[in-house]
């Protein structure tokens, strides 16, 4: 499998040593500007592999050039800010896994760009997937939990998670660092809207939802449940003590913003409820990532995953979906479309 690498931050580590440690190649990688001239092996920890990260600017030639199968897309959060990369892949008939949040199911947070995505995709006959993290631990993992219940009122997920294991993308989309002057304006004024609202920015394609908002779409896709009303909000979180962020490089001082919690309340035609509580913020040393999952009904449930190692979580994850996006018809296919995610020791 012939892989390119698009974006050569923190979660591109992973991504491209998972990708050879399963056979496949990694011939090429492109940024905006941080490691370009760079061999891979630099940022790997390998042997020299001769595969020169480039500006993204060449990525249109480069990709003429290597004639690659996929692209591992580790860039940003938001699918706008995709579509100009997803349009240069595409048009060069690379297929896409990427672990942007909303392309996880972007249908109700932004569905001009799922649409255009979708057109795209298949105008050219390539598959455009997202993945990561939530593919299992806010996906598949939750719907198997579900089938084992006999009636389900509420499907409740709280998740937090570590900002200083992410990059700087990660840390401004939550407001870490910030005064909560700045918070409010920066953060709270879009994050934080009224359904009104929100249906507005929605259709001018600016709604900018929270990681979670799209695991309720996805997890109500996946159960066959109708959506009838959507709401998230937003606040800001703190500490008690001053905090040094590593990713900020700064402290940030007690009762500043360390990060932003976002629920997001689906409620359905058949009567469930999905309620996502989403939580990335700097840790205080004693506080650790956790993935909590309850099923109100019968009978009630709850199951928590201590401590997941999100980082790894995620880009295993898209690096172990790479061989069913390849298979997959073309679209923008989300994976609830797809088998459940499966460990894959080496590509075939
Ligand atoms: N789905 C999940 O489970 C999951 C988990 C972790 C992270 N994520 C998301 O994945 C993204 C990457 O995370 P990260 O921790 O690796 O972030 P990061 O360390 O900030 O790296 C982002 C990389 O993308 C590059 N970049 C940004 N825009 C680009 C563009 N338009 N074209 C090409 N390269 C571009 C940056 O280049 P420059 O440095 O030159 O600007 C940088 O190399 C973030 O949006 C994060 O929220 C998702």
């Amino acid at each position: 499998m012939r892989v390119v690498q698009v974006g050569t931050g923190k979660m591109s580590v992973f991504t491209m040593r998972y990708v050879r440690e399963r056979g496949g190649e990694i011939v090429g990688a492109y940024v905006r500007r941080s490691a370009v001239g760079k061999d891979i092996s630099e940022l790997i920890g390998c042997e020299k592999t001769g595969v020169i990260i480039e500006k993204r600017e060449d990525m249109d030639a480069s990709l003429k050039r290597l004639k690659p199968d996929i692209a591992i897309v580790t860039t940003r959060s938001l699918i706008k800010e995709l579509y100009e990369d997803l349009e240069v892949l595409a048009r060069n008939h690379v297929n896409v896994v990427t672990i942007c949040e909303e392309a996880f199911y972007p249908w109700d947070s932004n569905p001009i760009y799922a649409k255009k995505i979708d057109e795209l995709a298949k105008k050219y006959g390539v598959t455009i997937t997202g993945s990561g993290y939530q593919d299992v631990s806010w996906g598949s993992m939750v719907t198997a939990l579900c089938a084992t219940s006999a009636s389900i009122k509420k499907i409740h997920g709280i998740s937090s998670y570590n900002i200083e294991d992410y990059g700087l993308a990660t840390a401004s989309m939550h407001g870490s660092g910030l005064t909560m002057k700045e918070f409010e304006k920066e953060i709270l004024e879009v994050n934080n809207v009224s359904e009104e609202k929100m249906k507005e920015l929605i259709s001018e394609a600016n709604f900018l939802p929270g990681y979670m908002f799209p695991v309720n779409g996805w997890i109500a896709s996946a159960l066959e449940l109708h959506p009838t009303k959507i709401t998230q909000s937003a606040e800001a979180t703190t500490h008690s003590t001053d905090l040094y962020s590593d990713t900020l490089k700064k402290t940030i001082p007690a009762g500043d913003a360390t990060g932003l919690k976002t629920t997001v309340t689906t409620e359905t035609e058949e009567g469930i409820v999905i309620v996502t509580e989403c939580i990335g913020k700097v840790f205080a040393a004693d506080e650790i990532d956790v993935n909590e999952w309850i099923i109100e009904g019968e009978p009630n449930m709850r199951f928590v995953m201590e401590k997941p190692a999100t980082a790894e979580m995620t880009c295993a994850c898209a690096v172990n979906r790479l061989p069913d996006i390849i298979a997959a018809e073309p679209g923008f296919v989300t994976t609830d479309k797809m088998p459940n995610l499966k460990f894959v020791r080496t590509f075939k």
